[in-house]
């Protein structure tokens, strides 16, 4: 799988969204996430990032790792404010910005702090 990390964090630019053919990159509310298991790797969305957030999973820098499960983790725990995982839902335009966020993505500094 392709894996968003930290510098999408309060960027959101979202360029990468119009290039996923299978709709698999869904919109917390302060970065984005791709789901593991519905990513195709086409590769698509990582050259179109202006902050080079999106890598394949072997290719994260150090520093980034920690977003592979967390990406994931978007998914299969449940987040603050809901009663279940996302779980599959086989496609983010059709859910729209769910307004949460990892634990990971929600403790980071916001800018200017
Ligand atoms: Fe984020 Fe880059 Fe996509 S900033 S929304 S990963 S284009
Ligand atoms: Fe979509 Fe990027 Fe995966 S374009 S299929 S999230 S490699």
């Amino acid at each position: 799988t392709y894996v968003i990390g930290e510098p999408c964090i309060d960027v959101m630019d979202r360029a990468c969204v119009d290039e996923c053919p299978v709709d698999c990159i869904y919109e917390g509310e302060r970065a984005l996430y791709i789901h593991p298991d519905e990513c195709v790797d086409c590769g698509a969305c990582e050259p179109v990032c202006p902050v080079e957030a999106i890598y394949y999973e072997d290719d994260l820098p150090k520093a980034l790792e920690p977003y592979r499960e967390d990406n994931e983790r978007f998914f299969t725990e449940t987040l603050p404010g809901r009663d279940e995982p996302l779980g599959t839902p086989g496609g983010a335009s059709k859910l729209g910005p769910l307004g949460v966020d990892t634990p990971l993505v929600a403790s980071h500094p916001k800018p200017g702090e």
